[in-house]
């Protein structure tokens, strides 16, 4: 049987994505989980809870909180990793200073996201690395954010290591889909995708007998975006969600042929996105004061009761990718997922060193991604515009760069202007000193 860790342990995801893997049990055997994080007191916090909670489902398995990478990283098989350099407080700084000036303010997208991302770099080099010194044959399920960047530069920093990485954005939307189409599960719809990570198009979307549903879906979208007819904010207990799949429905008006991630809203809509932000008050602000307080609030409860009986804390349904993917690794189950790839002529018509998400069969020597073909002007356009974006960040971090960075963010479709894109710059470098490489 199998034994993981969790790089990021400390994240309010982790007691979810352990009670994931806890439900999993009979088609992931597990024989240990580990907790890494090199914030050791904020794991803390939620690790005395995690423990209670292996313990009661199957005292067999050994569970080991860490701050040491030689212990997190020896004789392990899957490491689990969505660290985030910085924590919340970063992520509160990446939206804010953007919207300073009127720019989106998103942990993935616009300016936020590649400050995050040059802050995330080393980090995740620096997991890999302890995986290749301490397991040389574990793989990496990689979803650090801001992923598009991170997977850039695992395929240029660190090229012939085992990482793959992976987004649970498509999940989500997948569940929409299932939901207008009437089906019970994602699980039973076959879909064609292209595109980045955080954007991109479903191109077909099938049900078990074969027939296409994409028009059906569409024409729903055009309507609703991913909410159901008559739905309103009260359904949704997370608001910033609602206004995301409302928000589909002007992103489908612009290409009627395809269902598009609902993130091409930071870049089609950025002033519709802006104007609908509070500058002082952001997502960072909800999850610290929602999410964050919820899940250390209800470990402590778990800890102090000593049992986790009755306890409010959910499986993370949309965690199930992570199971799904460490599942066709360990028993070669070929199952088809999205995951973000060199592009390598999968694309016809796009740069093959670029990585793209797209389809892969996955089995137990990793994947295999399955060609696309070729895509429409407007969508390669976006996406190319986009891909370079990353790719500059990249550089920026290999190269000690500034004019590269700036580069960037000039060339994001979420700015609209170099002269804005220098101000939020050179604000983001004081906030990001001792986590970027000097400028
Ligand atoms: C989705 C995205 C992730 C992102 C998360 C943020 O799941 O795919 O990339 O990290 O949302 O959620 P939060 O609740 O922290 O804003």
């Amino acid at each position: 049987s199998i034994s993981v860790v969790i790089a990021g342990g400390g994240s309010t995801y982790t007691p979810e994505i352990i009670l994931m893997l806890l439900a999993n049990l009979d088609r992931l055997p597990l024989r240990c989980i580990k907790l890494y994080d090199n914030d050791g007191e904020r794991q803390g916090k939620l690790a005395s809870a995690v423990k209670i909670l292996i313990e009661e489902r199957d005292p067999s398995i050994e569970f080991v909180a860490t701050t040491d990478p030689k212990i997190a990283y020896t004789d392990v098989d899957f490491c689990l990793a969505h660290i985030r350099v910085g924590q919340l407080p970063m992520r509160e700084l990446d939206e804010k200073i953007p919207l300073k000036y009127g720019v989106v303010g998103q942990e993935t997208c616009g300016p936020g996201g590649l400050a995050y991302g040059l802050r995330s770099i080393p980090g995740v080099i620096e997991n890999i690395d302890y995986m290749e010194k301490y397991s040389p044959n574990c793989w990496m399920l990689n979803y650090s954010n801001p992923a598009a960047i991170v997977a850039e530069a695992c395929r240029r920093l660190r090229p012939h290591s085992r990482v793959i990485n992976i987004c649970d954005m498509p999940i989500g939307l997948e569940d929409s889909f299932a939901r207008i189409l009437g089906f019970k599960s994602r699980k039973q719809l076959d879909y064609r995708y292209f595109g980045l990570n955080h954007f991109g198009w479903y191109t077909s979307v099938k049900d078990p007998d074969g027939n296409e549903l994409l028009p059906k879906l569409v024409e729903h979208e055009l309507k609703y975006g991913n909410t159901m007819p008559g739905e309103s904010m009260d359904d949704y207990t997370d608001h910033t969600w609602y206004d995301t799949a409302l928000k589909v429905k002007d992103i489908v008006s612009l290409d009627p042929s395809m269902a598009p991630n609902s993130y091409l809203q930071y870049y089609l809509f950025p002033d519709d996105m802006v104007a609908h932000s509070d500058p002082q008050y952001t997502r960072a602000n909800m999850v610290m004061d929602g999410r964050e307080k919820r899940v250390f609030g209800e470990c402590a409860r778990i800890a102090e009761a000593g049992t986790a009986e009755g306890t409010s804390l959910r499986i993370g349904i949309h965690a199930e990718f992570i199971v799904d993917l460490a599942t066709a690794l360990a028993f070669n189950t070929h199952e088809r997922m999205l995951l973000i790839v060199p592009n390598n002529g999968a694309i016809e018509n796009f740069d093959p060193k670029a990585m793209v998400e797209i389809p892969c069969i996955v089995g137990k020597d990793g994947y295999e991604p399955l060609s696309i073909g070729t895509i429409p002007t407007f969508q390669k356009g976006l996406m190319y515009e986009q891909v370079c974006v990353e790719k500059l960040v990249v550089d920026a971090y290999e190269q000690h760069s500034y004019l590269k960075m700036l580069q960037a963010m000039s060339l994001s479709k979420t700015v609209p202007s170099a002269n804005v894109a220098k101000k939020i710059l050179d604000e983001l470098i004081v906030a990001n000193e001792g986590y970027w490489p000097e400028l």
